[in-house]
């Protein structure tokens, strides 16, 4: 059975306990809801892989709570320093050189000499990751290729029993994933994400080279068909054909079934995108899901990053 944990300090004091004991445990943060395991333990990141059915080339996310942390296991060189002190906490993550002495499990590079590091905003997530007092691996708490979850409930519909224990945080603030900036080699966005990429061109004066090659994924977020519902999915329609489910944005999809942000708000969208396609899912009733168009700016990128790749053709 998956616990169902509240996020005082009752709840958190049992989650950092089953951290301990090497057993999963999904936690909110700002953007969805992690699948923690203790970072450390084999055992614990090879369950982590398992309960989503992860291929194991994909590597984790390493949390910590502070910059401090991140530093002890990655190398933070000036860029790194300036985005870090800019943007964390809060929706970000760098991949930097590993620091392979820092006895990180392997299985969360996927053997690479580059970590992905975050610092996450949400009160519970600091409170658990300071609880814990050391570094959670955590992808995303859904079955692998599967809608992400920003409630405890998603997380309950996708791995319920497969799991030891949810905390309950309510909904997730901004509901894409962490915007992924690789400064391995150059500065390169991998994944776009809750940090819109013209805010880190800012911050580091120069624009970011695109780091997305869906045949050979650099990060695996990058898989073509991810993030998909049970429907098929068309991108881009002003005008749905009769018998499709209407996922509409702004003013102008009055009559959608269902709208991002009627008032035409990306952040609104974000917040809202990966809940409306769940259940865009159950309504539609094997009906194709046919989605309005969405600026391609600020957090625009990363809805359509995932919006594509719900629509992408399922392998
Ligand atoms: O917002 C988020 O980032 C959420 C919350 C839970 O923090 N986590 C998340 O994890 O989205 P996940 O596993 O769904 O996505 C992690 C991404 C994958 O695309 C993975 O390939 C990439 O990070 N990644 C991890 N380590 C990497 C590395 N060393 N080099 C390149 N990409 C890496
Ligand atoms: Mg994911």
């Amino acid at each position: 059975m998956t616990q169902v944990l509240t996020p005082d300090a009752q709840g958190l004091t049992a989650a950092a306990d089953l951290l301990r004991g090497g057993a999963l445990v999904a936690f909110p943060t700002e953007t969805v809801y992690g699948l923690g395991g203790n970072a450390r333990s084999d055992h614990a990141v090879a369950r982590i892989f398992e309960a989503k059915g992860r291929p194991r080339f994909n590597p984790l996310i390493v949390h910590v709570p502070d910059v401090e942390a991140a530093r002890r296991f990655a190398v933070f060189d000036d860029r790194a320093e300036r985005v870090a002190s800019a943007f964390w906490p809060g929706p970000l993550t760098l991949v930097l050189p590993l620091r392979p002495e820092a006895g990180l499990s392997p299985l969360v590079t996927a053997g690479l000499d580059s970590v992905a590091v975050r610092v996450p905003a949400h009160p519970v997530a600091r409170a658990l990751l300071t609880a814990f007092g050391g570094p959670v691996a955590a992808p995303s708490a859904n079955p692998s290729g599967r809608v992400s979850p920003t409630r405890a409930q998603h997380v309950i519909d996708g791995l319920a029993g497969r799991i030891a224990a949810v905390v309950d945080g309510g909904a997730c603030a901004v509901g894409v994933e962490s915007t992924i900036l690789g400064l391995v080699d150059g500065a390169a966005l991998l994944r776009p994400g809750g940090i819109p990429a013209e805010a880190l061109e800012a911050c580091l004066g120069h624009p970011l080279a695109a780091g997305g090659d869906a045949a050979r994924p650099s990060a695996p977020g990058q898989l073509l068909s991810h993030y998909a519902p049970a429907s098929a999915v068309r991108l881009g329609v002003t005008a749905p054909e009769p018998g499709e489910f209407w996922l509409g944005f702004g003013p102008e999809a009055r009559a959608a079934d269902i709208n991002l942000s009627e008032s035409g708000d990306l952040v609104e969208a974000a917040a809202n995108l990966f809940h409306d396609l769940r259940r865009a899912d159950a309504a539609a009733g094997g009906r194709r899901i046919a989605v309005s168009p969405i600026p391609e700016t600020g957090l625009g990128r990363a809805i359509n990053d995932r919006l594509r790749r719900a629509a992408a053709p399922r392998p």
